[in-house]
């Protein structure tokens, strides 16, 4: 009797056979690129911690949207940064404020090539740097600022939002903006909710994206990384309260939470591979320490095999061309 009688090794011999029986595929149309514009800029710059990444132009950022669109990816998230913020963070909802202007900016040049996403937060508008209004204690007050982002989430779907994100775990937070909505007349745009976002510090280069002013930090209303039963209450929530699809983000270090999120749910789940994620690649790969593009695509072919349909990551429009080229 030969042995060994079963050998895995003949499905891993050649190129072809590997990829015959390859179990996940990672396709353009399921990433989605997050954008930042800020306000009044003449020229992109770049973004120190996050190599590769700008904040846009307006002119820029329409550019580079159909770039993203000609790559083949799925969607774009679009962040604004103002040149001025206040207490309540009234530029996320002046339709003038640079992040409605730049959705109508994206709306108008790519139609209906891509799905066009808008974060609601308020973060990057107020000058305290926190995701809502503060209550007199200093701590976010939770219904003052539901108030905000049906404003907002109105705003945004004027400006031609086909996407709203919530991403500021305020408790109603997608109930909310649905009613707002579908008050307003815009029962078609739907709601992909951060339903599961924790206090990570992987947000750190973001915070430099977006100039974030925030002291302290968001554990009061962000979730606790070391809970999962947690994570999977709160998507059933936002669920029951009108989510389209919802969100676990960041993404490598919550595969298991991404994974038990796709098995409690049928709506579409997404991951967001954020910002530290890609820094920490980008920053490695720089040294020569590890080869990118690879490292790049084993990340997004773990994050699609743990369960996420949809990935948001800063190399969406890169990866779509790779993976155009390998197909
Ligand atoms: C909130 C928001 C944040 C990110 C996406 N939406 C920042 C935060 O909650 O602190 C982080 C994304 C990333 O790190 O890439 N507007």
């Amino acid at each position: 009797m030969p042995y060994p009688e079963i050998r895995p090794r003949r499905l891993r011999r050649t190129p072809a056979v590997r990829r015959l029986v390859s179990e996940t595929r990672v396709a353009p149309a399921e990433l989605v690129l997050p954008m930042f514009v800020k306000e009044g800029l003449t020229e992109p710059r770049p973004i120190a911690s996050l190599p590769g990444v700008l904040q846009h132009s307006r002119d820029s950022l329409r550019k580079a949207a159909v770039e993203a669109v000609q790559a083949g990816v799925g969607g774009i998230m679009l962040f604004g940064v103002p040149a001025e913020r206040d207490a309540t963070g009234s530029g996320g909802i002046d339709p003038a404020g640079i992040l409605n202007v730049a959705i109508r900016d994206v709306a108008a040049e790519v139609g209906d090539a891509t799905v066009v996403m808008s974060d609601l937060c308020l973060d990057e508008f107020t000058s305290h740097g926190h995701c809502g209004l503060l209550g007199p204690d200093g701590d976010v007050d939770n219904d003052a600022t539901l108030a905000a982002y049906a404003e907002m989430a109105v705003a945004q779907a004027a400006a031609g939002a086909g996407v709203v994100g919530p991403s500021g775990m305020m408790d109603g937070q997608v109930g909310v903006v649905r009613r707002a909505l579908d008050a307003a007349g815009y029962a078609d745009v739907a709601v992909l909710a951060y339903a599961v976002k924790y206090a990570s510090a992987f947000f750190g280069p973001f915070r430099d994206a977006v100039e974030s002013a925030l002291q302290g930090d968001r554990r009061t209303y962000q979730q606790d990384p070391a809970n999962l039963r947690e994570s999977l209450r709160e998507v059933e929530l936002d669920v029951a309260e009108g989510a389209d699809m919802v969100m676990v983000k960041p993404a490598l270090p919550y595969l298991d939470v991404v994974a038990a999120v796709r098995a409690a749910v049928d709506v579409p789940v997404a991951a967001y591979q954020v910002s530290g994620e890609y820094a920490m690649v980008e920053a490695a790969s720089a040294n020569g320490w590890v080869d990118r593009e690879r490292v790049i695509m084993e990340t997004l072919t773990s994050i699609r095999r743990a369960g996420a349909g949809i990935i948001l990551t800063y190399w969406a429009a890169e990866a779509a061309r790779l993976l155009r080229e390998s197909y």
